[in-house]
């Protein structure tokens, strides 16, 4: 069976062709390295000890998408590649929303060309915005988020759901991951940002290897126990494996499906840094500072409906989180450059 993964040299991409390739399956990546590097491509190949079949194609460019299911019989696609930052995506909408929901678009009308009609959507637990209350259950009502990029997944989400509505050969599951951290057990790939991270362990990671001088906690004063915020971090292995799961489900079913991939379990953001710490033997000076605008107190999932029907939960826990997430930055101190 043959796999196309889109943006499969990205953070998330990478470690799933990698799973991919171990359990079997045939992989075709197509990416724009706009966020990625050829290196990982290298790196999949070591990994992997296989060879996935590259495009250097940018999902809008329907002739170039054309081109790749034409040269390969593809069965299912694995659909990552979009642009992921919630600040950036303020400054910049449009293209927002031309690169995630016009990028989309272009290719779900080539898979229909192609008679391609199985698809795993990479959402995000943003789409439940701030009216739900964790823990986050699939059939909430989704769409009231604060921010372009969290548009673009909800705008998505339902572009699948109408395409489902009008031709149910179509078997599409869409995937909202809750936060993805830590790096595979080689130390080989793992999460490497552009400039200064945004998110919590690269920032952790950067901090622990001297690149940054101290980690700023965003507000104290949440109503949770340490009042600091909760999130439901899941190790980007068990994500991979999850994909895995998924494009099974897209081979065997047809049907339009949802799943929370995440652990059930919420870590604070000091329960997160101490573990670092304890796991890792490195210090990480922080202060406390301002509340980040946007941030909710408290976001876990319901990770129940993953187990019952994908067969699916996450498998490692905090500590190997942050003991991988280190072992990728402390051997690759500059990231993919180094
Ligand atoms: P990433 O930026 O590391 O990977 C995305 C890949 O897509 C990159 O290699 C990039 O070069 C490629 N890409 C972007 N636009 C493209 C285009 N137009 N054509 C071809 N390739 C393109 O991000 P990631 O963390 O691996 O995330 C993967 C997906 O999961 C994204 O859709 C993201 O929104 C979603 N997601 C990520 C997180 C997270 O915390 N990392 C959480 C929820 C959802
Ligand atoms: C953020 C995005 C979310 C996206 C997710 C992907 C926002 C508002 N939300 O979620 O849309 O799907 O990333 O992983 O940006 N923190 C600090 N100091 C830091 C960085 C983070 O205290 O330097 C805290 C944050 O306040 C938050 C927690 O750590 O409470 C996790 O932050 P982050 O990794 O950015 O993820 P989310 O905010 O959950």
């Amino acid at each position: 069976m043959s796999i196309l993964v889109t943006g499969g040299t990205g953070y998330i991409g990478s470690h799933t062709c990698i799973a991919l390739m171990e359990a079997g399956y045939d992989v075709v990546i197509a990416d724009n390295y706009y966020n990625s590097k050829p290196v990982v491509l290298e790196r999949i190949r070591e990994l992997a000890g296989k060879e996935p079949v590259f495009y250097n194609c940018d999902i809008r460019d329907r002739a170039g998408l054309d081109k790749i299911f034409t040269e390969q019989k593809i069965d299912s696609v694995i659909h990552f590649a979009g642009l992921k930052a919630v600040g950036e995506s303020c400054h910049m909408p449009l293209q927002y929303f031309d690169n995630n929901v016009s990028g989309t678009v272009v290719l779900l009308e080539v898979m229909a060309a192609h008679g391609v009609r199985r698809i795993v959507f990479s959402s995000s637990a943003t789409v439940y915005g701030s009216e739900n209350e964790s823990p986050l259950v699939e059939d909430m009502h989704i769409g009231s988020v604060s921010n372009p990029y969290g548009r673009t997944k909800v705008m998505i989400e339902e572009i699948l759901n109408d395409l489902y509505a009008s031709d149910d050969r179509w078997s599409i599951c869409k995937l909202r991951y809750f936060n993805p951290i830590g790096a595979h057990k080689s130390g080989r790939i793992g999460e490497d940002p552009n400039g200064i991270p945004n998110n919590l362990m690269p920032y952790i990671s950067r901090v622990a290897v001297g690149k940054l001088e101290q980690l700023t906690i965003f507000g104290n004063d949440y109503d949770t126990p340490d009042g600091t915020c909760v999130r439901d971090y899941i190790h980007v292995l068990d994500l991979a494996r999850g994909h895995i799961n998924a494009v099974q489900k897209t081979l065997a079913d047809t049907g339009l499906f949802t799943y929370n991939l995440g652990t059930g379990h919420g870590y604070s953001v000091l329960e997160v840094v101490n573990a670092f710490i304890k796991v890792t033997g490195q210090n990480v000076p922080y202060r406390i500072g301002p509340r980040r605008e946007g941030d909710l107190a408290c976001v876990y999932s319901d990770a129940s409906r993953a187990k019952a029907e994908l067969g699916w939960e996450a498998q490692y826990g905090i500590e190997d989180m942050c003991a991988d997430a280190w072992r990728w930055q402390s051997r690759n101190p500059d990231g993919y450059d180094g």
